[in-house]
């Protein structure tokens, strides 16, 4: 495993996290038994970044994350980040929130994200303020956002007054790459660290080709990514020639635009596949061919990151009715 520094912060982390979606959650219906062995495997592997979030199972999620590094001994080798105030982007709900993220992993988190970004109507300033008390309160190391466009990143940056944002968490893929046209070249600037979620596409890019859990069928880019054969057939190539597989390759290509993925899983042998990518090098060849079967993805989704865009002008209390009843 290779280590970096984080953002703007001082700490060392692995290069590739491991996201804990899959745990606990509806959307994956991740066996918790298992969470254990896929955090041994993570840390025999050498990833100690942790991704979880407090609407992630209706926070079992992040249970079964405290208890197994508790059970395991780990938590000061551990650095977890966990997300709040989605759904209740209030500076009261964002530490009634983190507060209880803190009881069910049993420790501070060291990085607190802010899960999407408020509605239209709610002044972000507020939030990025209750995000900033979070810090001063010792209830977290660093503090983050997710799901943030360019323009907002940049407006959430302008509202930081004691303490920076040191992170944006947004989705960024080989189906995906929005993110390129405004969030990466300003992110890079001001150092702020890019994790890309779904880096695998919920399972598109591994050679995966059935939609077997809710989280893959509500993935619209899934059907469109698996039937992108020039795209796959290269990730292909590129990992016949490498002995490695198509995950490895999608992650090692993450990896070489300077961002953070948070693969997640349900197994724990999968663990040890996606901390070994972190092994892999593109040459520029291979770089220069993923680039080009994947750049119509730059533009193919608008030139703005519009990700849970909608839900900016969906009420708080129907998004939370919805993921109550949902389950994510
Ligand atoms: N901030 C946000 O709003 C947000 C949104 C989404 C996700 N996230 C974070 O990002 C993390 C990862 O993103 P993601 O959950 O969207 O998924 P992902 O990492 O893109 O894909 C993970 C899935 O791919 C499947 N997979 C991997 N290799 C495979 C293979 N060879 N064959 C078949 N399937 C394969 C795995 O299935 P198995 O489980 O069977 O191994 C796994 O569940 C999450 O855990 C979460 O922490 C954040």
């Amino acid at each position: 495993m290779k280590y970096k520094i984080f953002g703007k912060t001082h700490v060392k982390i692995s290069v590739i996290g491991l996201g804990f979606w899959q745990i606990g959650s509806n959307s994956w219906k991740g066996d918790e038994g298992k969470a254990i062995n896929i955090v041994k495997g993570a840390l025999d592997s050498g990833i100690n970044f942790f991704d979880t979030a407090e609407v992630y199972g209706n926070g079992k999620s992040e249970a079964s994350l405290g208890s197994s590094l508790r059970e395991l001994g780990a938590i000061e080798e551990a650095f977890v980040a966990t997300k709040v105030g989605g759904f209740r982007p209030t500076a009261y709900f964002i530490e009634k929130g983190v507060r209880n993220s803190i009881r069910r992993l049993g420790f501070t988190p060291f990085l607190l994200q802010l899960h999407w970004p408020p509605p239209v109507w709610i002044p972000l300033c507020e939030l990025i303020k209750g995000l900033e008390k979070m810090v001063e309160k010792g209830y977290t190391e660093y503090i983050g956002i997710s799901n943030f466009s360019g323009k907002l990143l940049k407006s959430a940056i302008q509202c930081t007054k004691r303490h920076e944002l040191v992170s944006n968490q947004i989705e960024y893929n080989l189906g995906f790459r929005t993110p390129e046209i405004n969030i990466i070249p300003f992110a890079r600037k001001e150092k702020i660290e890019i994790i890309s979620y779904s880096p695998l596409v919920r399972g598109a890019l591994t050679g995966a080709n059935k939609k077997e859990t809710i989280a893959q069928k509500a993935e619209k880019k899934f059907d469109i990514i698996i039937k992108d054969k020039e795209l796959i057939n290269t990730i292909e190539k590129i990992s016949r020639e490498r002995r490695s597989t198509k995950s490895q390759i999608s992650l090692a290509w993450l990896l070489n635009k300077g961002t953070l993925p948070i693969p997640g899983t349900r197994k724990e042998w999968r663990v040890k596949e996606y901390a070994e990518a972190s092994n892999i090098s593109l040459n520029k060849g291979e770089a220069h061919s993923l680039d080009e079967v994947s750049k119509k993805y730059i533009w193919t989704w608008g030139k703005e990151y519009k990700n849970l865009k909608t839900i900016r002008y969906i009420p708080c209390a129907f998004q939370y009715i919805a993921l109550k009843i949902i389950g994510v």
